[in-house]
């Protein structure tokens, strides 16, 4: 197996390229700008991948309100051409994709499975659907993750863009109270458990959409009660509804995904997320308390 990532500078990428043992080819977007289908074509011909796994992907959701054309060129045109690409080489693809296709039916409250009709309510969740559109159209070869909440080490590398742990982390150690919203749910993924679900599913020749997230159910309140509990940050943290934290664009009230046709494909059961967010917080610590070494005896 010969593998490609592409993004392989973000969160998922960067693990991805920890996680995988055999030939593989990782790029960021200044070697492999998704979104020219002449540059995509071009590196596929040269490296011809069998695996081509795209870990890249425009994730700015406010951002997006306000140029949804960018959001839809890396998120729906670049998963188009590498589709295309691995279709002419005859390679697999995996594509990742969001939560963030569910949000309009604001009464929900049973997790969605891959059979449940998508139906965003951001712009980034819109291009975020037609890039899984386009991949399923365009690559016969190929498997389409939605996943949820990621979280992983590279945010804090200076390559990647920060993630909810790490910025509660930061506030947590500036602020004495913070307020954090209470009713959005969804189920935070550590970046690792995600890379580790995607070398499982390829392990396999069960083509098609699946949903992968930590087990279990958080609102981002929650979520960082936990963090700031297991990280023993001692901090006044107040639950607050979505109305009072008003943001550029909708989020859904409710976006738990239904794991079982991931579990039942690689007879993997997925552990819950507070289990993966102590791992992680646990590798930080040991991750800087290196990283600190090093600089002493620097
Ligand atoms: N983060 C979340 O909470 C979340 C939630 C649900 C789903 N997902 C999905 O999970 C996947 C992995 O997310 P992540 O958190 O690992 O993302 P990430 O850390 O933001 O990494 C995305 C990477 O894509 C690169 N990229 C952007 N535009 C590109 C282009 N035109 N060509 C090539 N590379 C480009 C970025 O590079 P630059 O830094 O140079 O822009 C970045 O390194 C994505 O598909 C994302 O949509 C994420």
């Amino acid at each position: 197996m010969t593998t490609l990532i592409t993004g392989a500078h973000g969160q998922l990428g960067s693990d991805l390229r920890q996680m995988i043992t055999g030939s593989c080819t990782a790029v960021g977007r200044t070697q492999l700008d998704i979104t020219s289908a002449e540059q995509v074509d071009n590196f596929l011909q040269e490296h011809r991948p069998t695996v081509v796994i795209n870990a890249a992907a425009y994730n700015s959701v406010d951002q997006a309100e306000d140029e949804p054309d960018v959001a839809y060129a890396v998120n729906a045109l670049g998963p188009r051409n590498l589709a295309v690409a691995c279709q002419r080489l005859g390679a697999t693809l995996v594509h990742v994709s969001t939560d963030y296709v569910f949000g309009q039916d604001t009464s929900r409250l049973m997790p969605f499975s891959e059979l449940d009709p998508p139906a965003p309510c951001s712009a980034y969740g819109i291009s975020k659907l037609a890039g899984e559109h386009f991949v399923q159209s365009c690559c016969r070869r190929s498997f389409v993750v939605r996943t949820c909440g990621v979280y992983g080490h590279a945010a804090r590398d200076g390559a990647g863009k920060g993630n909810f742990v790490e910025t509660m982390l930061r506030l947590g150690s500036e602020l004495d109270q913070l307020k954090v919203v209470n009713d959005q749910y969804c189920t935070p993924t550590a970046s690792l458990d995600l890379a580790d679900g995607i070398l499982r599913l390829l392990q396999t020749t069960e083509y098609g959409l699946y949903h992968f997230s930590s087990d279990g159910s958080a609102t981002w309140y929650d979520f960082a009660l936990e963090i700031f509990s297991i990280a023993g940050i001692d901090v006044d943290l107040l639950p607050i509804p979505s109305s009072e934290y008003p943001t550029r664009a909708v989020r859904p009230r409710f976006s738990l995904l239904d794991c079982t046709r991931y579990e039942t494909a690689t007879g993997e059961l997925i552990p819950n997320w507070q289990s993966a967010l102590r791992r992680y917080l646990q590798q930080r610590e040991q991750q800087l308390s290196e990283q600190q070494q090093v600089a002493g005896t620097a």
